[in-house]
């Protein structure tokens, strides 16, 4: 059971780039295995912050293999500029990271398509990334999608036109101003970078590494609670984020999995449209969005934030059999008073611990409240160190859902990582 996985158990930014680069050196191969450039994985060290939106987050290990797997969608103009942007040369980052043949490649046409899709919903919009995620993925499943290994046929842009075709006659339905030229011509120009990587079979990779006792880790993107199944559909990603999806995003058995991370902030974000029950629209939520830095890593937006949702977070642990909980942002959570956890709902008047299916129901958090703490606890490297009530609070919810937590993050730094014996 060589293959871990790491994966966020909110909607997303809970720090799943922090940390899968803090862990990456227990690991031979890090591989992403769904989503795409809608996602913005940050890390930190030396005092440089990186984001990361295709590129799996290992990729600053240099004697590391990082793979983007068939369950990824990419964006070939997104990846050329982040490949640029990396640092490294791209000599030297072609030894590092391997794609997958059977990666779908999202078109300039999906993108377009996104905008006026959501243009078209009004404020039933979804509060996309606009980055093509869902006409991608739709392509994909409905057997119209063209993929990272069809890039090396000859007739790759005769492919190519008629998708384009496809798309145009679509967008002739909606009343949309759209200028593909400038797009298509980066879009181009990050297929050719592309060449320079080395397009496998990755399915193969991964298995054979895993059968010889090579280490692998696997890095979700977006969050359960964005899951195209288990999120709040429609307000949802259009991939499987939780544990399964690795299985399918990397072409790998169920067998295999060995711990399953789940990573967690202190308290919750969300960024677009969707329900939120413990959303706060008060001071208490611009604080934590101030000290949290809580703004899009892809889109810039601020983030909504509120406080921690039991019922949420055991929903999201029981799907996708969390072994190991990771907490972030734990540092900014110092200097409140008292801290609230939502350990159930109301639902239109009933007491509840189940996610509703429906998200017009009314839902009234049930807050817990616990003693906070004053320490800055940036600089703390053990466990023990940590201030009372913080190790109170994270107690409390292990006890709530049964499942240990073993590492604290208590800064964007890699170092500001603490691991719990
Ligand atoms: P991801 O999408 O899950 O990788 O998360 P993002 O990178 O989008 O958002 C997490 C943000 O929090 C980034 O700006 C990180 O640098 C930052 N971050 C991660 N862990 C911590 C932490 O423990 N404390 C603080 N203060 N910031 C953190
Ligand atoms: P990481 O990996 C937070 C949200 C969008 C929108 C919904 C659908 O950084 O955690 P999409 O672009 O997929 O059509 O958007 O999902 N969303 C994210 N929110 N973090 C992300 O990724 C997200 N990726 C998508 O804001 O509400
Ligand atoms: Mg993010």
């Amino acid at each position: 059971m060589n293959i871990d996985i790491l994966l966020g158990l909110q909607w997303g930014d809970e720090g799943k780039g922090k940390i899968v680069d803090a862990i990456s050196p227990d690991y031979d191969i890090i591989a992403r295995f769904q989503g795409g450039p809608n996602a913005g994985h940050s890390l930190e060290f030396n005092n440089v912050k990186h984001v990361l939106h295709l590129i799996p987050s290992g990729i600053f290990h240099p004697e590391k293999i990082n793979i983007i797997g068939n369950g990824v969608v990419i964006d070939p103009a997104v990846f050329k500029k982040e490949i640029e942007e990396l640092g490294p040369p791209v000599s030297e980052l072609t030894k590092r990271l391997v794609i997958s043949t059977r990666a779908n490649l999202i078109l300039p046409g999906h993108r377009i398509l996104d905008a006026a899709y959501e243009l078209y919903k009004g404020s039933a919009k979804i509060g996309s990334t606009l980055k093509g995620i869902g006409p991608a993925y739709t392509d994909k499943t409905s057997r119209n999608g063209l993929r990272v290994g069809d890039i090396l046929r000859k007739d790759f842009r005769e492919l190519y036109d008629c998708h384009l075709k496809r798309h145009l006659t679509i967008l002739k339905n909606y009343d949309f101003n759209f200028d593909l030229k400038d797009y298509e011509k980066g879009w181009f120009e990050g297929i050719e970078m592309l060449k320079n990587f080395r397009i496998l079979n990755t399915e193969y990779m991964v298995n054979e590494m895993a059968r010889t006792g090579k280490r692998v880790l696997a890095e979700g993107a977006q969050g359960t609670m964005l899951d195209v199944d288990f999120g709040s559909y429609p307000y949802v990603t259009s991939s499987n984020t939780i544990s399964a999806g690795a299985c399918t995003g990397l072409g790998v058995s169920p067998k295999l999995i060995g711990d399953i991370f789940g990573i967690f902030k202190a308290y919750c974000t969300r960024v677009g449209s969707g329900p939120f029950p413990t959303e706060l629209t008060d001071d208490t939520g611009s604080i934590l969005r101030n000290i949290g830095n809580e703004f899009g890593s892809t889109t810039g937006r601020p983030r909504r934030c509120g406080w921690l949702d039991l019922p949420a977070l055991k929903y999201s642990i029981m799907i996708n059999g969390i072994t190991k909980l990771f907490m972030t942002k734990a540092d900014v959570m110092s200097g409140f008073k008292t801290i609230k956890i939502c350990t159930s709902y109301n639902v239109n008047g009933k007491e509840c611990v189940e996610i509703p299916f429906d998200n017009d129901a009314l839902i009234k958090p049930v807050y817990t409240e616990l003693p906070g703490w004053e320490e800055d606890i940036s600089g703390i490297k053990e466990f023990d160190k940590l201030p009372d009530h913080l190790k109170t609070f994270i107690g409390f919810i292990e006890k709530e859902t049964g499942v240990s937590v073993t590492m604290v993050s208590v800064g964007p730094d890699r170092e500001e990582t603490i691991f719990r014996n």
